[in-house]
C-alpha cells in the first residue's frame, strides 16, 4: 500500500475569471507536515479550498488532479466529497470564531457535529470530547463544554476548534494560517498543541502560513508560493538553510531578528493573476531580473537532490 496520503498534480484553479493558482504539484506522505508559505494574495487559501473542495467557496479546479488516499477527489460525487470533509479531512481556519456559532454552547455544537456524521453516542461521546480536551491540555474541560464561544478568547477558541476537528479522527488536517489571528504567546501554545497532536496521532498536515518562523518549527517540507505558483519546494531544513529561488531568499531576508536593524523587506506587491503570466511573475521585484525572464518557464527546473526551484539566479 502506498504511503502517500495526498497527491496534487498540475492544479490550475480560479474563481471564474483568471487563474489564481497554476500548475501546482506536491505530495504528502502519511504523517508529514507540508507548509505552503508566501505573502498575502499568493493563492494559499484558494489552494486549500480547492484541495478540500469547499462547496460554497466559489473556487473551481480548471485542470489537474487531486488524489486522496489513492482516490481521485475530482471524480467524486458532491455528496461523497462532503462526507470526506470532517470525517477524513479536518480543517482549521485563520479566524477561530468562524468554526462556531458564538452563542450556542460547545456541548450542543459538538453533539450536532457528531450527529451530522452519524457518530453521536450520547454520554459516551461527551466523555470522548472531555478526553480529547485533556489530551490537548485544555484546562477545566467540563467548564469549557458548558460554555459558549463568545465567552472564550480567540486563542482558546482556536484550541477548541482543533479539538473539534480531531474528534472525527481525520487522517489529514488542513490548516489556514492557524495562528495568524493570535497574539505571540497564544501562537506558541497553539503551535505546541499542534505538535503534540502530531506526536500523539501521527496525523498528516497541510498548513498554509505567511509566517516562515512557524513553518521552520513545524514543517517537514516547505512549498514557497508566489503569484499562484510554487516557486520552490523541498525538505524544510534545505529550503530554509539553502534557499535557491530569489523570492525565497528575499522572504528569509525579510524575517525580523531581535536587536538588529530592520530587515530589508521586499518592495512592491505580488501581481494579481500572476499565475496566468507568461514569463516569471517575480520580475518586477527581483534584483536579478533581465530580458530573458520575460519568457522564463516557471516550472521547477532547478534541482539539488529532492529540493526544487523555478530559478536559481544570484545564488551564492
Ligand atoms: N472568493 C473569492 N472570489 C474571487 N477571488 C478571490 C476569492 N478569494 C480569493 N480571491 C483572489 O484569489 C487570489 C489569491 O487569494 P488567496 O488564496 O486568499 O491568497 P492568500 O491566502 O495567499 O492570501 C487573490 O487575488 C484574491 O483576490
Ligand atoms: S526568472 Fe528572472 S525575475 Fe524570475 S526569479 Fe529568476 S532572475 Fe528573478
Ligand atoms: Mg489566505
Amino acid at each position: 500500500m502506498s504511503d502517500t496520503l495526498l497527491k496534487v498534480e498540475n492544479l490550475d484553479i480560479s474563481y471564474g475569471d483568471g487563474l489564481v493558482a497554476a500548475d501546482v504539484s506536491f505530495s504528502l506522505k502519511k504523517g508529514e507536515l507540508l507548509a505552503v508559505v508566501g505573502e498575502s494574495g499568493c493563492g494559499k487559501t484558494s489552494l486549500l479550498r480547492a484541495v478540500l473542495g469547499l462547496p460554497d467557496s466559489g473556487v473551481m479546479v480548471e485542470s489537474g488532479k487531486i488524489e486522496f488516499d489513492g482516490a481521485n477527489v475530482l471524480h467524486m460525487a458532491r455528496r461523497e466529497r462532503s462526507a470526506l470533509l470532517g470525517e477524513k479531512v479536518g480543517m482549521i481556519f485563520q479566524d477561530p470564531g468562524a468554526a462556531f456559532n458564538p452563542i450556542r454552547s460547545y456541548k450542543k455544537q459538538f453533539a450536532e457535529m457528531l450527529k451530522s456524521h452519524g457518530r453521536f453516542k450520547g454520554e459516551k461521546s461527551y466523555n470522548e470530547i472531555l478526553d480529547c480536551f485533556q489530551r490537548l491540555n485544555l484546562p477545566d474541560s467540563e467548564r469549557i463544554l458548558k460554555s459558549c464561544p463568545y465567552e472564550m478568547s480567540g486563542g482558546m477558541n482556536q484550541r477548541i476548534a482543533i479539538a473539534a476537528a480531531m474528534l472525527l479522527k481525520p487522517s489529514l488536517l488542513l490548516l489556514d494560517e492557524p495562528t495568524s489571528a493570535l497574539d505571540t504567546t497564544t501562537q506558541k501554545t497553539v503551535v505546541e498543541e499542534l505538535m503534540r497532536l502530531r506526536a500523539l496521532t501521527g496525523i498528516t498536515m497541510l498548513m498554509v502560513t505567511h509566517n516562515l518562523g512557524i513553518a521552520a518549527v513545524m514543517a517537514d517540507k516547505i512549498g514557497v508560493m508566489y503569484a499562484g505558483r510554487l516557486v520552490e519546494y523541498g525538505a524544510a531544513l534545505e529550503v530554509l538553510s539553502h534557499p535557491i529561488h530569489p523570492y525565497t531568499r528575499s522572504l528569509i531576508a525579510a524575517i525580523p531578528t531581535l536587536g538588529c536593524t530592520l530587515p530589508e523587506g521586499i518592495d512592491g506587491q505580488p501581481p494579481l493573476y500572476g499565475a496566468e503570466a507568461v514569463g516569471c511573475s517575480f520580475i518586477e521585484r527581483c534584483p536579478y531580473a533581465s530580458e530573458k525572464c520575460l519568457e522564463k518557464d516557471c516550472s521547477l527546473t532547478v534541482s539539488v537532490g529532492d529540493h526544487y526551484a523555478a530559478c536559481g539566479e544570484g545564488q551564492a
